[in-house]
């Protein structure tokens, strides 16, 4: 059995997943982590040198592996692996997929507090807001870019759960209610 959790950023695809792999038996993979020690870089490095389309064919190429592979474990993805219809039917293929959700204002609180891993975070949007603050631009980004993905974590998800003012033990219980 494969279990994915889909989200954006700061939804708690990492820390949720690897609880629920220990509650399950099962393995945990963060697929953001396992596709940088196999490149040997850092995503935010890919990005800048190589540019998005480079990672986005990297991270297809694991999901694919993964989803594929005949092994059981909790998979925690990367909040952009939705934005290829062939990640979508691979995910869903390879079991169920939980959608964490989360609002904006939470979203971008988590990641403000995440202040020691955010110079690694490749900003995700090209269009900026010259008189925007950093957090405004920051709300813009996740608003904007939430809105855009939506359809797809929806088209994606075998059920949904919301993350907001709640703790993991909640959350994990949740899932494993729904699975
Ligand atoms: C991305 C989210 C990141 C990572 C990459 C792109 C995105 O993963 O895959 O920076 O497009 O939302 P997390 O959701 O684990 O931060």
């Amino acid at each position: 059995m494969k279990i994915s959790l889909i989200g954006y950023r700061g939804t708690g695809k990492t820390t949720i997943g690897a609880k629920l792999a220990e509650d399950l038996h099962l393995g945990f993979i963060d697929a953001d982590q396992l596709l940088q020690e196999r490149a040997g870089r850092k995503i935010s490095e890919i990005f800048a040198t190589d540019g998005e389309p480079v990672f986005r064919q990297l991270e297809a190429d694991l999901i694919h592996e993964l989803a594929n592979s005949k092994e059981s474990f909790v998979l925690s993805t990367g909040g952009g692996v939705i934005l290829r219809p062939e990640n979508r039917a691979a995910l869903q293929s390879a079991g169920p997929v939980v959608w964490l959700k989360a609002t904006p204002r939470t979203i971008c609180t988590r990641l403000k507090l995440d202040s020691a891993t955010a110079h690694q975070r490749p900003a995700l949007l090209a269009e900026t807001k010259p008189d925007h603050t950093p957090e405004e631009q920051m709300l813009y980004e996740v608003t904007t870019l939430l809105a855009r993905r939506e359809p797809f974590y929806q088209e994606t998800a075998s059920f949904d759960v919301t993350t907001d003012e709640r703790d993991e033990t909640q959350i994990v219980r949740e899932i494993l209610e729904k699975l």
